[in-house]
This record gives C-alpha cells, structure tokens and sequence, in this order.
C-alpha cells in the first residue's frame, strides 16, 4: 500500500543525556544520517532529527533531541527534559524507558568502567544498559530500537 514519506503510526520523543564529549551527538548523527564526526562541535542548547523505524507492520517515528552535556547550557536542556516527562504524564499511556549507553566501546585500552559495573548498575537502576560505538558503528541502531521497541 502506498503511503507517505511522513506517514507514521506512532511519534515517540528521545533525548539524550550526558557529559559533554561522551558522543551523544555522534550516536544520534549515526543513526539517523549514518554519519560520524572526529571533530564534531561541542552542542549549543538542543537540537534534534528524526528517523523512522518499523516495529512489527508500523512505523515509528522517533523525534531524538540532542543535548549540550556542558555545565553552562544546564538551565536549557534540564527544562526540555522536564518539559518532555510532563508531556508524557500527560498521556495515561505513555511509558518511560530508559537506557544507560556506554559509547566509545572501540576505545578498549581507555576503557573507564568495567562492563559488569556499569550491568550492575544497571539492573539496580532498573534501566537497560548497552555499550555502543558511533565510529564504529557498533550497537547504535541496536541501542535506538531496543529503546524504541520498548516504548512501543
Ligand atoms: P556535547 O555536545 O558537548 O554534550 O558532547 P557530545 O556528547 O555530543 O559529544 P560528541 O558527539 O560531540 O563527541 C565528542 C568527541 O568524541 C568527538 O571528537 C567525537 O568524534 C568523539 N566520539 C564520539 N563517539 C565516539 C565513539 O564511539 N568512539 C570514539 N573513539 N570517539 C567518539
Ligand atoms: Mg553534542
């Protein structure tokens, strides 16, 4: 059947979270344009792209923000993601999940956190956990639609 470029079943907001540098730009640049920067510019505030996915016969359209990990821009990304979980709440239906990412699992001699610490946390955090890698393109579009097949 025919439909639509922009034809979608369901719009589920992402955002992503963290220090600066970690590459939360890089893993939504990866997944929605297949594209990695080694000198990517530190974000400004939020941005955001989307990308479709099918989950089962519908499409799900994810709507993935982008925030500045940097101290100085805390006021503006800490407002978005409160205004995003009030949007949520607002929705009987509407489910949270969350996922801790580890990035830059190609960097294995600098690794910072032993892989059954940050498991473990985790499973006490009840949040699902995954190690990822923009530039290699490890995890990336496993991480976005584990996340995504769960909301939905
Ligand atoms: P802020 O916007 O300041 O919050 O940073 P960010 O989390 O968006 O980090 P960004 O994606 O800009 O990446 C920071 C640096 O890490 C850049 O030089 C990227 O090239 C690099 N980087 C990102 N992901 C990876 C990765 O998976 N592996 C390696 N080796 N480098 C990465
Ligand atoms: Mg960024």
């Amino acid at each position: 059947a025919y439909r639509a470029d922009d034809d979608y079943d369901y719009l589920f907001k992402v955002v992503l979270i963290g220090d600066s540098g970690v590459g939360k730009s890089n893993l939504l640049s990866r997944f929605t344009r297949n594209e990695f920067s080694l000198e990517s510019k530190s974000t400004i505030g939020v941005e955001f792209a989307t990308r479709s996915i099918h989950v089962d016969d519908k499409v799900v359209k994810a709507q993935i923000w982008d925030t500045a990990g940097q101290e100085r821009y805390r006021a503006i990304t800490s407002a978005y993601y409160r205004e995003m979980a009030k949007g949520a709440q607002d929705h009987t239906d509407a489910n949270i999940v969350i996922m801790l990412v580890g990035n830059k699992a190609d960097l294995r001699h600098l690794r910072a956190v032993a892989a059954d610490d940050a498991k473990g946390f985790a499973e006490r955090e009840n949040t699902f956990f995954m190690e990822t890698s923009a530039l290699e393109s490890l995890n990336v579009e496993n991480a976005f639609t584990e996340v995504l097949t769960q909301i939905y």
